[in-house]
């Protein structure tokens, strides 16, 4: 099963509502909330209470992209925010079992994240405790970047890894996504696909934005017979 887990970054932030549900309407399966705190990343996006609004205009699953340092200070108030599915990074987390751990404890499903320079390696230990690993195809911070194809055969490695190990964990991918490189990374296993600017068409666009999205998932359905 494939999600088209559509990126708010790259919605017109006066029309949130009427985005998601133009979104959601092309065939999104989830929604995707990327949180930074222009310290991990350059960049500084939203936090808790953007998610309690998103949380009142949508029923998908919301997918909190933690780009933060220091996550674990925050778990329970995108809990009690409404988050579904918690994501954090690798590279920030000293005690990455715990955290995932309490991630659960507060009620969601935790899930981690690599950057392009970070390899799968550091994640088997955990592997068995998450909903999903989400492999970053290009470094965290903004919307619009040019999708790191390299970043695949880390897709590849945790899709052998998965059977190998018996788990069942999703691989999701994030960055650079659109139609021009989803069924490379559906043939190399992904099947949640992050997409922001690939998506959204501006403000005021919404037949645009509904194309986008449909055509984006028909070229993700048809790279699915061509695993490899
Ligand atoms: C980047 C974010 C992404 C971003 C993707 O740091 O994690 O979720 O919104 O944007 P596009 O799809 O435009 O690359
Ligand atoms: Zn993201």
């Amino acid at each position: 099963m494939l999600d088209l887990a559509f990126s708010i970054l790259a919605a017109d932030f006066t029309h949130l509502a009427e985005e998601i549900a133009t979104a959601t309407r092309g065939g999104g399966t989830v929604c995707h909330v990327d949180v930074m705190d222009g310290h991990f990343v350059p960049n500084i996006t939203f936090g808790p209470p953007v998610v309690a609004a998103v949380r009142r205009i949508t029923e998908l699953p919301l997918d909190v992209h933690l780009m933060i340092e220091d996550p674990d200070r925050y778990i329970g108030d995108f809990a009690k925010a409404g988050a579904n599915w918690l994501l954090v990074h690798q590279e920030v987390c000293r005690h990455l079992h715990r955290t995932l751990t309490s991630i659960r404890e507060h009620g969601m499903e935790p899930a981690v994240v690599i950057n392009p320079a970070t390899p799968v390696e550091t994640l088997i230990e955990v592997l068995p405790l998450v909903h999903h690993v989400l492999v970053m195809t290009v470094n965290p911070g903004f919307g619009g970047q040019s999708f790191i194809p390299r970043c695949l055969e880390k897709v590849r490695h945790l899709r052998s890894l998965r059977e190998e190990m018996g788990l069942h964990f999703r691989i999701e991918v994030d960055g650079g996504i659109g139609q021009d490189t989803v069924a490379d990374a559906v043939k190399a296993g992904a099947d949640l696909l992050v997409a922001g600017s690939a998506i959204f068409a501006g403000a005021g666009q919404q037949e645009a934005t509904e194309r986008n999205a449909r055509e984006f998932l028909k070229a993700a359905q048809a790279a699915t017979q061509m695993q490899a």
